[in-house]
């Protein structure tokens, strides 16, 4: 295979990049995204402030466009994201707490419903877990009006509005094993215990120089599989550059493929033009769209040419 989705096919899984709607109409943009990947999560255009600005009247335009978009070129989408404390309007951050609970099941219940079945997986709740060695939860409307039974009672609504849609708990720092992923595992191994729905886990994997691909990573995707959900790693992109970038990118890559759960992995990203890492170049396409070596070492590592 050529192609990145199609080299990732060949092994069972996808391989997709955040698309930004404002962006499809660049000829580059659209021809480099529809050729090479297979899955899109939109970077923005579903998030709270995004789609529901003022209570109860949903706007999905973006959205929707991206949706169309992947879809007409025969690409998955993932879902991202109900449940996350930032770019949040600020009207969610004002009601008390039966009021709140209500507007995060309704959230949840339309976004999901106008999606039904064009969504592969959704992160449900996004990045609910404090930084640090304390395993504990960040601060958010959301726990500290709701309390740890958030995140449950969301994943529960989730379940009733799609039930066809894989279900993602997804968060950052928590690539390699330390306090922040203990914890999630924790959280992850007692909702399966309990019959709370959850189906996959997603690991965004933004890396740099101070946070490398850590010794773990395949592990630590493992260990989370042991407990019978899928890994995804959702966000992908390592700053950098040449033949470094590129051995981090196959590393990652390979942790992917050793791990039967890992079903896919998404770049955050099509372009270090538009990468949210401003005057950054984590990705596989440099500003001109030409291939990278760490795109080489990505379609090698998918047993591509
Ligand atoms: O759309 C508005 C525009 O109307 C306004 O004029 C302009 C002025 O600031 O802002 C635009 O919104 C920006 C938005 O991206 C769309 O471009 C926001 O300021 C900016 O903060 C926002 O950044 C996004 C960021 O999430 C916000 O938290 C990045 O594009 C997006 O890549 C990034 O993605 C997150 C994931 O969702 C969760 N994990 C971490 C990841 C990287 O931070």
């Amino acid at each position: 295979a050529g192609t990145l989705g199609a080299a990732a096919a060949e092994k069972g899984r996808y391989f997709g990049a955040a698309v930004a709607a404002n962006h499809l109409g660049e000829a580059a943009y659209a021809t480099t995204l529809d050729t090479e990947f297979n899955s899109a999560t939109p970077e923005n255009e579903m998030k709270w402030d995004a789609v529901e600005s003022t209570r109860n009247s949903f706007t999905f335009g973006a959205a929707d466009q991206i949706v169309g978009h992947a879809q007409g070129k025969g690409m998955k989408v993932r879902g991202h994201t109900l449940v996350w404390h930032s770019q949040l309007p600020g009207w969610v951050s004002g009601l008390g707490a039966s009021d709140l609970r209500a507007a995060m099941n309704n959230h949840i219940t339309q976004v999901m419903l106008h999606y039904k079945g064009k969504i592969h997986s959704w992160d449900v709740v996004n990045e609910a877990f404090q930084d640090g060695g304390s395993g504990a939860r960040r601060s958010s409307p959301f726990q500290d009006k709701l309390g740890n039974g958030f995140i449950e009672e969301a994943f529960r609504t989730a379940r009733a509005a799609d039930p066809a849609a894989k279900l993602c708990y997804n968060d950052y720092n928590t690539d390699g094993a330390n306090a922040k992923s203990n914890a999630v595992y924790a959280m992850v191994k007692d909702f399966k215990a309990r019959g709370v729905p959850i189906d996959c886990v997603g690991f965004q994997s933004h890396f740099n120089s101070a946070s490398p691909v850590p010794g773990d990573y395949r592990a630590n995707l493992q260990r989370f599989a042991d407990l019978g959900v899928d890994v995804q790693i959702t966000e992908l992109d390592i700053e950098g550059s040449g033949s470094s970038q590129a051995a981090s990118y196959t590393t990652v890559v390979n942790a992917c493929l050793d791990v039967s759960r890992c079903t896919g992995i998404t770049v955050w990203g099509v372009t270090d033009k538009y990468s949210w890492r401003s005057g950054g170049t984590p990705l596989l396409f440099d500003g001109n769209y030409a291939k990278k070596p760490a795109y080489t070492a990505v379609l090698t590592a998918l047993g591509g040419s």
